[in-house]
C-alpha cells in the first residue's frame, strides 16, 4: 500500500526539532505579554470578503494564494492567509473597540498561502502577531517594533536588519498617487500589470521582474510625498526607535504584501535566508477597521513567520543555550524496582524535576542506551541492591561522574537544586 504523505509545501514540525519551534514561538510571545499584550484565539477559516476587502484584491494573497471553497451551506469561505482582518472582525464583532483602548492582542498559529513552495515559504505556516488598536501615537509604533526587536534577541539573534518607512496618510498617499500615475502611464506595461497598478500603483515597486524594476528606478517615492502630520509623526517613531537602542535602515522602496497598510510600515530581514529573508513585518493601518464596518480607529501591529525565525536561529546556532534537557533518567533492573522507581518518578515530577524512565524492560544496556539518547543531564540505575539500601549513584552524563545520593524525592531533587544552582 502506498504510504501517505503531507501535502505539498507545508511545514511540520514533530521531535526534536518540535522542541526548537516551540522555544522560538514562546520567547516570540514573551516580550508581548511583558507589554500588556493578551492571548486572542481566532478561527482558521473566515468569509472569504473579510479577506478580500480587508487584505486588498491587489495582492497577491488575495488574487492567487487564497485556499477558497464552499462549505456545506454554500458559503464561500477562505482559510485564513493572515491574522489581522479576523482580529479587526473579532474586535469589531465583539465590541472589544468600545472598551479600554488600546485593544493589544497576540495571537500564534498557523496561516495559509497557496503559494509556490521552497525553503522558507510554505502552503502552511506559523505565525506569532500582535495587534495594538485604538491609538496613532507613535510611542505605540515604537512598542510594537521592541516587541519583536527585543523577541529576536532573546532568541540570540543578531544578523537581522530592521527597514522601516512611512506610507503617511491619506493625503500624503493621494499626493503621491497622483504622481506614480502619472509616470506609470508612462511605461508600456501588460495588461494584468496595468491592471495592479489601477488599484494599488505602489505594488509595481514589488514587482520582481527586471524589466519594471528598471521602468520603477526613477518612480517618485512616497516618503518624498509625505505632509507635515505624517512626516513629524514619522521623526517621532524613528527618534522612539533610537531612545530604545534599536538600530533601523529607512527603505523608501518598501512594499507590504498586504494593501491596508498607512504610516509606519517595517520589515525585518534575516540575511542568512536567501530569498525568502523577511523574517517578520508589519505596520500602521488606518483605514482597515472602518473599511471592515467598524469605528475609525488607528491600529498597528506585525506578523512574525515562526518557520523563518527558527531557520534564522539555526543559521545564527542562537538556540542551543535555550534548548532544556531531561534533567534525570532513570534505569530500573528488574519489576521491583520499576515499581519502586515508577512512584519514586511521579514524586520528582510534582517538585519541578523533568524526570524520564527507561520503559520496555530493557535491562542495564539497553537502558543506559536510552538515558544517552535522551539528552538527560543525570542517570540513575535502580536495581536491588539500591533497592535495599536507597541508595544510588546518580551519573552525570557529560562527564561521566557518579555521585552517591540517598533514593527519596527530596534528596535528589535538592541534589539537582543544587546542581542547577552551582
Ligand atoms: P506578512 O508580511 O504577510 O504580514 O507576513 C508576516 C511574516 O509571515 C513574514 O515576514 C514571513 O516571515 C511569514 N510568512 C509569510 N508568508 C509565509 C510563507 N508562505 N511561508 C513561511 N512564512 C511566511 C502579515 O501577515 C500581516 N498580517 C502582519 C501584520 C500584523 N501587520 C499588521 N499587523
Amino acid at each position: 500500500m502506498n504510504k501517505f504523505a503531507a501535502p505539498k509545501g507545508v511545514s511540520e514540525y514533530f521531535p526534536p526539532r518540535s522542541e526548537l519551534f516551540e522555544i522560538v514561538r514562546d520567547h516570540l510571545i514573551a516580550p508581548a505579554k511583558l507589554a500588556g499584550y493578551t492571548l486572542i484565539e481566532l478561527p482558521v477559516f473566515e468569509d472569504t470578503a473579510l479577506f478580500e476587502r480587508g487584505v486588498g484584491e491587489s495582492t497577491d494573497v488575495v488574487s492567487k494564494e487564497m485556499y477558497t471553497f464552499e462549505d456545506r451551506g454554500g458559503r464561500s469561505i477562505t482559510l485564513r492567509p493572515e491574522g489581522t482582518a479576523g482580529v479587526m472582525r473579532s474586535v469589531i464583532e465583539n465590541n472589544l473597540d468600545k472598551g479600554q483602548l488600546p485593544v493589544k492582542v497576540y495571537y500564534a498559529g498557523p496561516f495559509f498561502r497557496a503559494e509556490r513552495p521552497q525553503a522558507g515559504r510554505y502552503r502552511q505556516f506559523y505565525q506569532v502577531g500582535i495587534e495594538a488598536i485604538g491609538y496613532g501615537d507613535p510611542e505605540l509604533d515604537a512598542e510594537v517594533i521592541w516587541i519583536a526587536d527585543t523577541a529576536f534577541k532573546s532568541l540570540g539573534l543578531s544578523k537581522y536588519e530592521l527597514q522601516i518607512t512611512s506610507l503617511g496618510d491619506a493625503s500624503s498617499r493621494a499626493a503621491h498617487r497622483v504622481e506614480l500615475i502619472k509616470y506609470i502611464n508612462k511605461l508600456s506595461l501588460d495588461e494584468e500589470t496595468v491592471r495592479k497598478a489601477q488599484i494599488n500603483p505602489l505594488r509595481l515597486f514589488d514587482d520582481k521582474r527586471s524589466e519594471i524594476i528598471e521602468a520603477m528606478a526613477d518612480a517618485p517615492l512616497l516618503i518624498n510625498y509625505l505632509n507635515d502630520a505624517s512626516s513629524t509623526n514619522f521623526e517621532k517613531v524613528k527618534s522612539a526607535l533610537s531612545d530604545l537602542n534599536i538600530s533601523f535602515k529607512i527603505n523608501p522602496k518598501m512594499v507590504r504584501g498586504l494593501d491596508y497598510y498607512t504610516g509606519t510600515t517595517f520589515e525585518f530581514i534575516h540575511p542568512m535566508l536567501g530569498a525568502q529573508s523577511g523574517i517578520g513585518g508589519g505596520g500602521r493601518y488606518d483605514g482597515l477597521m472602518s473599511q471592515l464596518g467598524g469605528a475609525d480607529l488607528s491600529g498597528i501591529g506585525f506578523g512574525i513567520g515562526i518557520d523563518r525565525v527558527l531557520m534564522a536561529c539555526e543559521a545564527e546556532n542562537s538556540l542551543s543555550k535555550l534548548i532544556k534537557n531531561i534533567d534525570l533518567f532513570v534505569v530500573p533492573i528488574g519489576e521491583d524496582a520499576k515499581a519502586f522507581c515508577a512512584k519514586l518518578i511521579m514524586e520528582l515530577r510534582k517538585s519541578g524535576v523533568v524526570v524520564d524512565m527507561a520503559y520496555g524492560d530493557r535491562g542495564l544496556k539497553g537502558g543506559m542506551k536510552a538515558a544517552d539518547k535522551s539528552g538527560a543531564s543525570f542517570g540513575l540505575v535502580v536495581g536491588d541492591d539500591e533497592l535495599s539500601s536507597k541508595l544510588g549513584k546518580i551519573k552525570d552524563m557529560k562527564s561521566g561522574e557518579f555521585i552517591s545520593s540517598t533514593l527519596t524525592p527530596s534528596a535528589i531533587s535538592s541534589f539537582l537544586a543544587k546542581i542547577a544552582r552551582d
